[in-house]
């Protein structure tokens, strides 16, 4: 039995690219036509078609859903070419399906590759969600803390007033107790009606996006997406697995989960090295979305490596 070769992340970073590109590309004609399904199946569709192109014996392990529930890239669908390194793919073709189909801001089409057992298997449960951008002490803020708290630490250890922070949440009704909180702080909220992906990324360029720190519960893969792309940016994450239900906590077990309560770190969640790609589908505060012109479609791609912690922003124009 020969040795499967190592995790090249170089040489794999822009065929990651490509799959990303694909799949915000294929969404992009959905883009504004307020139909959800059709603009994530055609963003899988490209993305799988685009994934089986690859040099990999991949495995998803955060995907579209369950096998019997997802026709495609379904968890532990083997995606690439059977040849090359064992990988975990984690993906979301279209993260922020609303925001396709009501052109709103910050739709992506994202994916993360790894080394074979580095990427945590969650669940599609929801989870508890913290993040920083990076140059903070380690736990300067954790998920024990009240939110108000949070605020106030951040605020000290950033060197400003409460005033001054930003936090980013999604808009739903169970956080409602969390945001009136907050604004006990006078901090401001950039309230987001989806894509929690986004919403911690947006913390690693706080410069840019304004936004200083994330909280609040989205959907567990979404987590593990994030903590990838915050170990290649710098940034501190932390997520708990939430259950509303016997079955919730039946999905977790039979993702090989024990520990139920158990609070990861971004690097519980991604082990080892990680290579992340994000391409724009809708104008967002990182990334441009597809742009269209007559005869050909435009997309950028956030490309990340965690090994050397290089950041590309790389556009591709093709005619469509
Ligand atoms: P979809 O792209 O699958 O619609 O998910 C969007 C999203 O906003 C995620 O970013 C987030 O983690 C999750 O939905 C939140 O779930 P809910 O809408 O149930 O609060």
């Amino acid at each position: 039995m020969t040795t499967p070769p190592d995790f090249n992340d170089r040489m794999l970073s822009l065929g990651l690219a490509r799959v990303s590109e694909a799949a915000a590309m294929a969404s992009a004609r959905l883009i504004g036509r307020g139909d959800e399904k059709a603009a994530d199946q055609a963003a899988v569709d490209a993305m799988r078609t685009q994934l089986n192109q690859l040099e990999i014996q991949g495995v998803v392990v955060i995907g579209e859903g369950e096998r019997d529930e997802a026709p495609m890239l379904y968890i532990g669908e083997e995606v690439g070419l059977g040849e090359g390194p064992a990988v975990d793919i984690a993906l979301d073709p279209l993260e922020g399906t609303t925001l396709t189909a009501k052109d709103m801001p910050n739709a992506l089409a994202v994916i993360a590759m790894a080394p074979r057992g580095t990427l945590l298997h969650a669940p599609d449960v929801y989870m508890e969600k913290l993040a920083i951008g990076p140059g903070y002490r380690r736990g300067v803020v954790t998920l024990d803390m009240p939110a108000a708290e949070r605020v106030s630490v951040l605020a000290s250890a950033k060197g400003c007033s409460t005033e001054d922070i930003t936090v980013c949440v999604l808009e739903r009704p169970r956080h409602e107790d969390m945001i009136a909180e907050l604004r006990t702080t006078g901090c401001a909220i950039r309230l987001i009606t989806d894509g929690d992906v986004a919403g911690v990324i947006h913390c690693a360029e706080s410069e840019k996006t304004g936004i200083d720190m994330y909280m609040g519960s989205g959907g567990a893969p979404e987590g593990v997406l994030a903590a990838a792309a915050l170990k290649c940016m710098g940034g501190q994450m932390f997520g708990k697995l939430l259950f509303r239900n016997g079955d919730e906590e039946g999905r977790a077990k039979k993702a090989g989960i024990t520990n139920l309560s158990r609070v990861y770190t971004r690097d519980d969640m991604v082990t080892g090295d990680v290579i992340f790609a994000a391409t724009g589908v809708t104008d967002g505060s990182i990334l441009p979305g597809i742009k269209r012109e007559p005869g050909f479609l435009t997309a950028t791609t956030l490309l990340m490596r965690s090994k050397t912690g290089s950041v590309r922003r790389m556009e591709y124009r093709n005619p469509a």
